[in-house]
This record gives C-alpha cells, sequence and structure tokens, in this order.
C-alpha cells in the first residue's frame, strides 16, 4: 500500500494522549486509515457494524464510484465490457486481470468447457431434496458437496489447486443450476454440450428435452451472456465479504462459494431479483399501473415494512450502471419476442418514473439497482422467478473466487475476526436450579 501525503491523529476529550494513524491511498477511491495497531496503543476498538465506513481489505479487482454510478472490472468499464466482451472472456480479466487475445480465449474456454460435466453420483445426491425446495437451498447443498467429490483441489494454499477449482466451479455452476431446475420440473438432466457458448450451452440445459431438437435463440443467449457480465463481481458486497471471512480460515474454495451462495440468497441482495418480481405481480394483481401511487405510499410509510425491491443500494448514490445495460437488454428482448406490451415491464417503467421524481427517493438518493430489470428479462427467457438467485449465483462465482483467490495471495492476508463492543451482564454466579 503507499502511504498517502496525510497522517491521521486521533484525539479524545479526556486528556488521554493523541495517537497518530497511518493514511494510504489507492489508485482511485477514498484513502484509508490504518487502525491495525489501534487497539494496541489505546486498548479500544473501532466500532462499524454494517461495515459503513470500513474497508476489510485492499483489492485490485473491481471498483465502484457510487456518486458517479461507477462500475470498472479491473479498469474496464462495464458499459464497454457488455458491449465488447462476453461472459468468459470477463471471467478471465476477473481472475487473471488481462482480457484474453484470441488464442488466450480460446485456451480457456477449453479449460472451461472441459469441466462442465458434474460427478455422475450428484444426481443422486439432488435426489434427496423435495421437489419443491428451493433452488438456493439445493444450490448451497449442491456447491459445498462439490468438495467431497473433488478432493484434489481443495488445499486454498496452493495455487494449482486454487485455479483449477476456480474452473470447476465456473464450468459447472451452470450444470448445477440446470440440473435444480429440471429436478423441480420431473424432467431428464440434460448433459452439457460444450460446442455451445457458456450462455448457450445453460439455454440448452435448460430447455432442451431429450425428445426434440432445442435450438438456441442468439437473442436470449446474448441478453444471458449480458446478465452473468453484469453480475460477475461487485467489489466487498455482503456475499464476497462472506466467501473472504469463510475462506479465511484456510477452508477448501467449494466450502467458500457455498457460504457465498448462502449469503446472496437473502432478499436485501441477491435474493431482491426475486422478490422485486414478486412485488411486480403483487402490484398487477392489485391493478397495475393504477395502483402505483397506493403501493408508493405504502413504501414511504416506515410503518408498513414494504420496500421497493430493486432500488436503492449501499454504494450507488445514482443511476446504478448495470440497471441502465439491463433495462436495454429488457427492451431488446422483449421485442425479439414480441412481448413489446409486457404488462410487468410497463409496470416496472410506470414505478421507475414515479420514484424517480418522489422526493422520498430523491432525497435518499435511491434509484434503480441490476435488479430491476433483470427479473423481467429472466422471466421472458422462460426462467421461473425461484430460479433468479441461483442465475445470480452461477454468474458472481468467478467474482467470488477471484476475490478469494486475491486474498489468499495477499501477504497481509490473516483469518478474519472481527471484535464487539459487549452489552451484555458482566460476570456472575450460576445459583442451584431450586433457587433461580
Ligand atoms: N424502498 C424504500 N425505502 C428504501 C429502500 C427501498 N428499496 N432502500 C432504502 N430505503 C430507505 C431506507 O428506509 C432508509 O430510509 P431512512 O433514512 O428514512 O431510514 C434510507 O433509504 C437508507 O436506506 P438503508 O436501508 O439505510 O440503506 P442500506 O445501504 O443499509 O441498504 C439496500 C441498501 C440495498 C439493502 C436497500 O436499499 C434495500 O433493501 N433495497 C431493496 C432490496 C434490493 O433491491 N436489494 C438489491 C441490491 S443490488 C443487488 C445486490 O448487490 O445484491
Amino acid at each position: 500500500m503507499k502511504p498517502a501525503d496525510t497522517q491521521a491523529t486521533l484525539s479524545f476529550s479526556n486528556g488521554r494522549p493523541s495517537i497518530d494513524l497511518p493514511v494510504y491511498g489507492g489508485s482511485i477511491g477514498p484513502d484509508v486509515i490504518d487502525i491495525r495497531k489501534l487497539y494496541a496503543q489505546t486498548g479500544m476498538f473501532t466500532y462499524d457494524p454494517g461495515f459503513l465506513s470500513t474497508a476489510s481489505c485492499q483489492s485490485s479487482i473491481t471498483y465502484i464510484d457510487g456518486d458517479k454510478g461507477e462500475l470498472l472490472y479491473r479498469g474496464y468499464p462495464i458499459e464497454q465490457l457488455a458491449t465488447h466482451c462476453d461472459f468468459l472472456e470477463t471471467c478471465h480479466l476477473l481472475l487473471y486481470s488481462t482480457l484474453p487475445d484470441v488464442a488466450g480465449k480460446a485456451d480457456f474456454v477449453k479449460r472451461v468447457t472441459n469441466h462442465t460435466m458434474v460427478n455422475e453420483q450428484m444426481q443422486f445426491f439432488l435426489r434427496g431434496f423435495r421437489r419443491d425446495a428451493h433452488p438456493m437451498a439445493i444450490m448451497t447443498g449442491l456447491v459445498g458437496a462439490l468438495s467431497a467429490f473433488y478432493h484434489d483441489s481443495t488445499d486454498i494454499h496452493n495455487p494449482e489447486h486454487r485455479d483449477i477449482s476456480a474452473i470447476r466451479l465456473i464450468a459447472k455452476m451452470p450444470t448445477l443450476v440446470a440440473m435444480a431446475y429440471k429436478y423441480s420440473a420431473g424432467q431428464p438432466y440434460m448433459y452439457p454440450r460444450n460446442s455451445l457458448s457458456y450462455a448457450g450451452n445453460f439455454l440448452h440445459m435448460m430447455f432442451a428435452n431429450p425428445c426434440e431438437e432445442y435450438v438456441v435463440n442468439p437473442v436470449l443467449e446474448r441478453a444471458l451472456d449480458r446478465i452473468f457480465i453484469l453480475h460477475a463481481d461487485h467489489e466487498q458486497n455482503a456475499s464476497t465479504s462472506t466467501v473472504r471471512l469463510c475462506g479465511s480460515s484456510g477452508t477448501n474454495p467449494f466450502a467458500a462459494i457455498a457460504a457465498g451462495v448462502a449469503c446472496l440468497w437473502g432478499p436485501a441482495h441477491g435474493g431482491a431479483n426475486e422478490a422485486c418480481l414478486n412485488m411486480l405481480e403483487d402490484i398487477q394483481k392489485m391493478g397495475g399501473v393504477a395502483k402505483v401511487g397506493e403501493f408508493m405510499n405504502q413504501v414511504k410509510d416506515k410503518n408498513s415494512g414494504v420496500k421497493l425491491m430493486g432500488f436503492g443500494h449501499r454504494v450507488y448514490k445514482n443511476y446504478d450502471p448495470r440497471a441502465k445495460l439491463m433495462q436495454e437488454t429488457c427492451r431488446e428482448v422483449l421485442v425479439a419476442l414480441g412481448l413489446e406490451n409486457d404488462p410487468l415491464f410497463k409496470l416496472a417503467m410506470a414505478l421507475e418514473k414515479i420514484a424517480l421524481e418522489d422526493d422520498y427517493f430523491v432525497q435518499r438518493k435511491l434509484y434503480p439497482n441490476v435488479d430491476f430489470y433483470s427479473g423481467i428479462v429472466q422471466r421472458a427467457i422462460g426462467i421461473p422467478t425461484s430460479l433468479f438467485t441461483a442465475v445470480f449465483a452461477l454468474a458472481r462465482t468467478v467474482g467470488w473466487i477471484a476475490q478469494l483467490n486475491e486474498m489468499i495471495g495477499d501477504p497481509e492476508y490473516k483469518i478474519g475476526r472481527p471484535r464487539q463492543l459487549f452489552t451484555g451482564s458482566t460476570q456472575r454466579d450460576v445459583l442451584p436450579i431450586s433457587q433461580r
């Protein structure tokens, strides 16, 4: 880390001596105050629940400027990647820091496609779930179970193990998500088809069946690939931080990624795409666009507990750049499928327009996030609502593994072990049960 020009001085109002703290600068973004020696020097911790002001690591993978609404993967703007690259090129970039050339891409694609099948035993493991199990419950189990199938790549301190497990996870996630779907639909699993693109193969495993020829629709293939690119990484979000914390104990990569899947499931994070589509469907049932005003009043009423799902973000205080690209893709897909008048898309546009003009949202800088339109695209593609978050997990796997591998390679890495402000009872004695 580069020392910044300034030092921070921490002074106390009770006469305790002040201390100087080093300040470091990144290549862009806010400087950080290094508080690692704070406890040794003062006997005090810092207090920051929810990490509102805490940088938990240094990273060179993804940069977000929340005020500008800017997202860069390894320095490249998301708009350029979504327009000029495909998902596997983006994976190469996130994992190895460079966009591949033609030969490098061919090699990487070959390495990934060589690993798209999963161990045949996996289907028996899957069979233990109820048919109506939520796909994220299944995914948490299946991804964790990979560590029981691939014993030769579980040593997180071995760079070759880390690399092969990264490739395996990226290659197998679409197969696992499609298997979870086929299991719930009561249809036979479709083996991966390696002549297809990454997104095309996922569509094939999801929607083909052994009885008929399935032809991949190029518009849907491109839309899905864009969904994958837009969700590939997002710096230190809740699930990525979970993967880092879980992996910091030295556990195997599959276990760490399973922890990320579990965290992503929540409606404040990856589960928002499912929650957003359910919300749109509920408003539609209530009366659609005509009921938007009534719904907005509920959202603004703090006692109602109703949130406008797909709106707001911890980091973006401007339009999420991914939401803009997703809205564009949404239009393309609906036009290609002859669904231009899709009532849920119209409803989403009406909600967005009202929210962007409403004081409640303007004052709090609440804008649409990536999940606002991704559910409409996925639904148009034919992906069931309950599978949306699993598709997000599929795409985010590369980000998780890139961040995990970066952490393990960082000489400053230590097991993650937050501190606390204890507010419970001080020491007391246990009374015999008859006297309690
Ligand atoms: N609808 C209504 N009010 C909201 C919303 C919303 N979607 N989001 C934030 N607010 C209000 C919140 O009530 C608070 O108001 P006040 O200052 O009066 O108490 C203010 O805006 C600040 O919100 P916050 O909850 O302190 O912000 P946060 O950074 O802790 O939470 C968030 C961020 C994403 C969890 C939240 O905006 C939210 O729950 N949004 C809906 C769920 C969603 O769309 N999540 C997907 C995030 S993007 C995909 C991903 O990365 O997973």
